[in-house]
């Protein structure tokens, strides 16, 4: 069963009560979303392998560390999870990019496909998927689909705001990936939106409606 992890850490709860807030502007809205994405790849990164490597300083040589082990790759849920992508990056640099389109169908909530594009070294890669939003979780069940089908071995999701059942998807489809979130809120209403939640995702960071 993957693992859940919430970020508790205040910087990153105080950043999401603006994100929520409807009063946050487009700008705002992406420049928190950003920051936030940092803050969570920090904690994210936490259990990266290091290896020990020998350099001179000023002073004399040092054994020190420097991080080794897997290559990273980055993969947004397109449009909303972009909105993460250079705020991740920002920490690690080094990391490909791959991008998964889908769209939640309004009426069924069936996510549909319309893009894939990996890194070609898919099968050495650790992969963090990140999106704002696992709502009824389709969208992100879809979107790790679509990247074991290709090779993926090594997969962690990533996203800001979280419903249960969402969760409880991804559990039961993907039990090897462990899940990171900033909040798990109470539930989704009608429309899937999730309740308190944030709005829609995509529309906040673009400007769109
Ligand atoms: C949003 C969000 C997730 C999905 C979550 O995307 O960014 O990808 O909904 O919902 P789910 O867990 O019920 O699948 P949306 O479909 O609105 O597309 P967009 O990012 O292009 O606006
Ligand atoms: N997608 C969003 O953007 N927001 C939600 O609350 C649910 C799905």
């Amino acid at each position: 069963m993957g693992k859940v992890y919430v970020f508790d850490h205040p910087l990153i709860q105080h950043k999401l009560t603006y994100i929520r807030d409807k009063n946050t502007g487009t700008k705002e809205f992406r420049e928190l979303v950003d920051e936030v994405g940092t803050l969570m790849a920090f904690e994210i990164t936490r259990d990266m392998p290091l290896e020990e490597i020998e350099i001179e300083t000023p002073i004399q040589t040092a054994k020190t560390k420097v991080l080794s082990g897997k290559k990273l790759a980055i993969v947004p849920i397109l449009r909303a999870g972009l909105g993460m992508v250079e705020g991740v990056l920002k920490l690690i640099p080094a990391a490909k990019v791959g991008h998964v389109g889908l769209y939640r169908d309004p009426e069924t909530l069936k996510p549909v496909e319309y893009y894939v594009k990996l890194p070609a070294d898919v099968e050495e890669r650790e992969f963090i998927v990140v999106d704002p939003m696992l709502a009824t979780g389709g969208s992100a069940v879809e979107a790790i689909n679509a990247l074991k089908k290709r090779g993926a071995k090594n997969i962690k999701f990533m996203c800001l705001v979280a419903a249960p059942v969402g969760v409880e998807a991804m559990q039961e489809a993907h039990p090897d990936v462990d899940i990171f979130i900033a909040a798990l809120d109470e539930k989704l209403n009608d429309h899937g939106y999730i309740v308190p939640g944030l709005g829609d995702a995509g529309d906040r960071l673009f400007g769109t409606k």
